[in-house]
């Protein structure tokens, strides 16, 4: 018998083994800078924060985190936690100069695992350039424990100022709506640029998101890597979202055959074929239990978080524990639901999903859509 693989994980939802959970240590407000203009809300007037979030926000923060630790440990999973990182020091390199830097708390924005592979994003935003960090020394770790974890960090773009589209910021809803269909955000086209939370696994098959987080040379640059690997990468649009980033919270597959998807922002026409000729079945999700304007002052992400729901299985689920209307789906789909508070995460960046990283899952790469037409890039 070969030794079990030490990275090894096809998609969302197998037998959950190991996974890295984020910390909030030292965690800064995000800062404005091209790629993002964060925004306190409802209260667009008043200048968002910025340097070191406050102590007790990120003890209030870690302890949800541990409440989530504290599950998956006793569900048999092992835990791993990102090491200490500095987020309040500045970020100068030739291309530009940003005043601190954002957080360990959504490791799944920059690393992914592709069956034996990890692979580390490029990032789009300055303050997150070096957002790998607090995740190299694990990498390490499992790279040196095992000579077939392969790992794969993406070329890193500039940032300078002409990879963003400032006057993205500017434009009017109805602009917004008409330029939506043209997937062009604060992100030119020029280089490489991805976040990994912009992908989801399904087997041999990813989605990749276009978004305000990754454009279209960042999606060839997926296709071209992994296509070689027997991955297929499909990009899918979203062209009611109008401030994309990140597909866990409008796309999110539950186990072979379903995913949960979000009433307000369907699938671009065309997009969904591949679901429906392969026997998927796509359900919506249920309003969240907060409007908008009741999520948390500074947390820049939308009341859909309530479907950032993390597979411990194909049959055991995590969800937030206010969202009691998602909650009595999955339960009628033949979930076991766990919950755990984690709404004092959400000013980080996410929530379940967001604050993960699997690393391995019990299974192997399977073709979940036998009837595809597909074009390879070569
Ligand atoms: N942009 C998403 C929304 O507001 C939030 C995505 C969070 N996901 C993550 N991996 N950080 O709906």
């Amino acid at each position: 018998m070969d030794k079990p693989l030490v990275v090894n994980s096809w998609n969302e939802w197998d037998p959950l083994e190991e996974i890295v959970v984020g910390i909030a240590d030292n965690a800064c407000y995000e800062p404005t800078e091209p790629g993002n203009r964060p925004a306190v809300r409802n209260h667009p007037d008043v200048p968002f924060p910025t340097g070191p979030k406050p102590p007790e926000a990120i003890e209030r923060a870690n302890e949800e985190l541990a409440g989530l630790v504290a599950l998956l440990e006793s569900q048999g999973v092992t835990v791993r936690r990102p090491d200490p990182h500095d987020f309040s020091q500045p970020v100068r390199t030739p291309d530009f100069a940003v005043e601190n830097q954002y957080c360990s708390v959504c490791p799944r924005d920059v690393m992914i695992t592709l069956g034996n592979e990890i692979v580390e994003a490029t990032m789009s935003r300055r303050a997150r350039y070096f957002e790998y960090r607090p995740y190299r020394r694990l990498v390490y770790a499992y790279w040196n424990a095992d000579p077939r974890v392969e790992w794969t960090t993406a070329p890193k773009p500039t940032m300078a100022d002409d990879m963003y589209r400032q006057e993205f910021w500017e434009w009017p809803l109805e602009e917004r709506h008409a330029r939506m269909h043209s997937f062009e955000f604060c992100i030119t086209q020029d280089e490489v640029v991805f976040d990994a939370a912009d992908m989801s696994r399904f087997g041999r098959d990813v989605l990749v998101q276009e978004s305000m987080t990754t454009n279209r040379a960042g999606i060839r640059w997926l296709k071209r890597h992994l296509e070689p690997r027997g991955f297929r990468v499909h990009p899918v649009h979203f062209p009611l979202d109008f401030f994309p980033s990140h597909i866990d919270c409008t796309f999110v597959p539950l186990r072979p055959g379903l995913v949960l998807t979000n009433p307000e922002r369907p699938l671009r026409e065309g997009e969904e074929r591949m679901f429906l000729d392969n026997g998927w079945e796509l359900v919506d999700a249920p309003q969240p239990t907060s409007t908008n304007e009741e999520m948390p002052r500074y947390c820049q992400s939308s009341k859909w978080l309530s479907m950032n729901v993390l597979s411990i299985s194909p049959t055991k689920v995590i969800c937030e524990e206010r969202e009691k209307p998602l909650q009595e789906l999955l339960d009628k789909l033949g979930f076991e639901v766990f919950t755990v508070p984690f709404r004092n995460v959400f000013e980080y960046g996410g929530s379940l999903h967001c604050a993960t990283w699997d690393v391995r899952r019990r299974g192997t790469r399977e073709d979940y859509f036998p009837h595809l037409s597909y074009e390879p890039l070569v």
